[in-house]
Parts: C-alpha cells; sequence; structure tokens
C-alpha cells in the first residue's frame, strides 16, 4: 500500500450509478473505497448496508472497501459487512457496549478493525484499545452528512495520535493508519498531512468535481508539497 491513501467516500457518489462510480473514482487513482453507513439511531440520516458492500464486491470492485459504522448497535453489522467483503471496518465506541469485544470480533472475522473518535471525543478511548487497532478514524465534521465544513480543531487531535503512534514500538510490518474524514479538500488536505494522517477521506470534493482524477492528482500533490 502506498504511504498516502486518498479514501472516496461513496456518500457524495450518485447512488443510481454506484458501480460505475465506484469504478471511475479508481481509475481515477483513488485507493480506498470509504463506505459510510448511516442507522438513523446512532446519526441523523440513513444510507446502505452489507448487500450494497457485496454488491460492489460481486460487480468486480477488489480495492480496500473501507466500511465507516455510524450504526447502533455495531456487532451483529459487523458480522454482516465481513461476510459482504469489507477490509476495514470502523465504529464509534460510544456505540458499542463492549469496545475490546467489538475490535476482536472485527479481527476474528479477518477485518482490519478501526476506532472512530468524534469531533468532541477525547483520547482517551484510545488507552487499551491503540495497539489492537489498524486504523484511528478522527472525524472533521460531526458525522452524519457529507459537505460539512472542516472543523480546524482537530487537527490538533491529529497530531496528538501521531505522537503516540509514533510512540509504539510495532513489530515489522504492522501498520495503524491515521484516517481524516469530513471536509477534506484540495484546500486544506496538506495541512492534514503536515499534522500527520496518512489516509484522507473525500466525499464531496472529489465526487463533486468534473474530473476526479485531476481533484485526486491535486490532492496528492498538495500532500507531497506538506509532508515531501
Ligand atoms: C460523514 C461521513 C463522511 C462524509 C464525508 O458522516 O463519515 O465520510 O461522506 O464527506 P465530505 O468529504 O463531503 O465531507
Ligand atoms: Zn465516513
Amino acid at each position: 500500500m502506498r504511504d498516502y491513501l486518498i479514501a472516496s467516500s461513496i456518500l457524495s457518489a450518485d447512488f443510481a450509478r454506484l458501480g460505475a462510480e465506484v469504478e471511475a473514482v479508481l481509475a481515477a487513482d483513488a485507493d480506498v473505497v470509504h463506505f459510510d453507513v448511516m442507522d438513523n439511531h446512532y446519526v441523523p440520516n440513513l444510507t446502505v448496508g452489507p448487500l450494497v458492500c457485496t454488491s460492489l464486491r460481486k460487480h468486480g470492485i477488489v480495492a480496500p472497501i473501507d466500511v465507516h459504522l455510524m450504526v447502533r448497535p455495531v456487532d451483529r453489522l459487523v458480522e454482516d459487512f465481513a461476510a459482504a467483503g469489507a477490509t476495514f471496518i470502523s465504529f464509534h465506541p460510544e456505540a458499542s457496549e463492549h469496545v475490546d469485544r467489538t475490535i476482536g470480533l472485527i479481527r476474528e472475522l479477518g477485518c482490519r478493525p478501526g476506532l472512530v473518535l468524534n469531533p468532541a471525543t477525547t483520547l482517551e478511548c484510545l488507552d487499551y484499545t491503540l495497539e489492537k487497532l489498524d486504523l484511528v478514524l478522527v472525524m472533521s465534521v460531526n458525522p452524519g452528512f457529507g459537505g460539512q465544513a472542516f472543523i480546524a480543531s482537530v487537527l490538533n487531535k491529529v497530531r496528538a495520535i501521531r505522537a503516540r503512534l509514533d510512540a509504539l514500538d510495532l513489530p515489522a510490518g504492522r501498520e495503524i493508519r491515521l484516517e481524516v474524514d469530513g471536509g477534506v479538500k484540495i484546500g486544506n488536505i496538506g495541512e492534514v498531512a503536515a499534522a500527520g494522517a496518512d489516509m484522507f477521506v473525500a466525499g464531496s470534493a472529489i465526487f463533486g468535481s468534473d474530473d476526479y482524477a485531476q481533484t485526486i492528482a491535486d490532492m496528492r500533490k498538495q500532500i507531497t508539497a506538506a509532508v515531501g
């Protein structure tokens, strides 16, 4: 995998043409398909479930699928998304009754576990979990909708998590990604990278643009300019 991953959020895609949209964004050099699952309970919006993930796999999508669960309860859907071909499965700790059990379940089912921190969530939830994760997903908007404005105060949180990750003594080959989700655009992706993120969700910035490939190339240019 590349050092810096662009995860395009399908929330802003044209759902009537989802297979073609996902193919197009991957052909435009996105690395990962970010798959937002909302339940009208944990968040005030409703999106798609495991059937759609299965359909993308059946359609021939082989890229990593990064399932972001904004649902409560969590565990039942973990099982369904693992069976549906998810690569990463992340969840919000406050939505799970037993965070350690949910992380273990995701790992046991062969997927890569992630924890999601809302803008006001403190780092405490990483105290006994960080080393068990493959992904920390920092929300830079409140979850529920695409197209919201980036909350710049989360950059401090990203820096703090990067410092904690760098201080870990991980075995060779083991990596924990630091992903930022919400309001990421060409104009701010450089500072998000400079703060320590290495995986970037972008929904409206890509799917709302006329030329996905140009947008993604411009994002990569900004990342390189910021971190070399
Ligand atoms: C919001 C979702 C995001 C959303 C990002 O709850 O988790 O993944 O799609 O959309 P943009 O990039 O438009 O802010
Ligand atoms: Zn998301």
